[in-house]
């Protein structure tokens, strides 16, 4: 049987802001994600029966309509009825690298890398635009997942403007193991306390949403500046998840005293980050972290930015 062994980044948040309400009770962002190195493997093969099956190394992953991944086989299925019938089911493994409840779109590269790996298993030929369109059905960030490497997103987070790609900039990741934070409650607590300084109307929505298109960190990234990329990270949902997790905003305070071009939370946490301009400055700031403090629960990667999203695995 025919299978795929795809690659699925992480990414981050260089920027986000949070502009106000949409119709479809979603809010209106402007966003910079960023592919990372960390990534997950996912493999996707022809299992010869009606069926999608999940597996994965990590027990806390559950392998039913529950994950995205799951669910963006379930819609190849039902977009693509003559295929599934031709083809039949799929066995996706993942090997979860990424974790999860960290703000690194874990689930969503995942679900992205499934409608990659079905396009090709099903010989479909799908060009990139159609596969983000239906990315976009399943989640916000996932038509980013797809082609990754670093762009402006505006809407949900599904209109993209590609940026060159700063890939020489490295990333130390810190996230605590037992704290995972839900998107949609982020989301949520932010329009219950924040809602008097979302975009009052229609006009306003749009000129906020085109503003990031010529805002500074936008020049610094086009500029190659990666000390004022670091000085320019943002993230709103800062102002709901720090207060309620004390410990994710001491992570972070005590990562902005080391020696680095910046640190901010990613998405809806709990993972926050420091941008750095070399592995061995990252391999330090980890280990500067690991002496103030030394929770066996708080886990450090050290990563590069990179340009690139979806994968196939040599
Ligand atoms: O689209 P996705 O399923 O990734 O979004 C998760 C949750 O985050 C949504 O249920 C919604 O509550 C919130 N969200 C939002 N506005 C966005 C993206 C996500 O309110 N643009």
């Amino acid at each position: 049987m025919q299978s795929y062994s795809l690659i699925a980044p992480a990414k981050i948040n260089l920027y986000l802001e949070i502009i106000g309400d949409r119709p479809d009770g979603y809010h209106e962002l402007a966003m910079i994600l960023q592919s990372i190195g960390l990534a997950d493997r996912i493999d996707v093969r022809a299992n010869g029966t009606d069926q999608i099956r999940m597996y994965c190394d990590d027990p806390q992953v559950p392998s039913d309509e529950s994950n995205l991944a799951y669910r963006a086989a379930a819609l190849m299925a039902q977009e693509f009825p003559q295929s599934y019938k031709q083809f039949g089911g799929v066995d996706i493994t993942i090997e979860k690298r990424i974790p999860i409840g960290a703000g690194l779109a874990g689930g969503s590269t995942d679900a992205a890398a499934v409608l990659v790996g079905m396009d090709l298993l099903w010989k479909l030929g799908l060009t990139q635009i159609e596969i983000q369109e239906l990315a976009a059905m399943l989640g916000s960030d996932i038509p980013f997942c797809v082609t990754g490497g670093t762009a402006i997103a505006t809407g949900r987070g599904e209109q993209l403007s590609p940026l060159t790609s700063p890939d020489f900039l490295y990333a130390v990741l810190a996230k605590y193991g037992d704290i995972a934070i839900s998107t949609a409650w982020a989301y949520k607590t932010y329009r219950q306390q924040f809602r008097d300084s979302y975009a009052p109307d229609n006009e306003t929505l749009i000129g906020r949403k085109q503003r990031v298109h010529s805002g500074a960190i936008v020049s610094a990234i086009t500029q190659r500046d990666g000390k004022r990329i670091g000085q320019l990270l943002y993230n709103d949902l800062e102002r709901v998840v720090l207060p309620t997790y004390p410990k994710v905003a001491k992570l972070r305070q005590t990562l902005e005293e080391l020696d680095t071009l910046g640190v901010m939370m990613s998405g809806s946490g709990s993972t926050v980050f420091a941008l750095v301009d070399s592995q061995a400055q990252a391999e330090t700031v980890c280990q500067q972290l690991r002496t103030l403090l030394p929770n066996p629960d708080l886990n450090l990667w050290t990563t590069q930015l990179t340009a690139s999203g979806i994968q196939l695995a040599h």
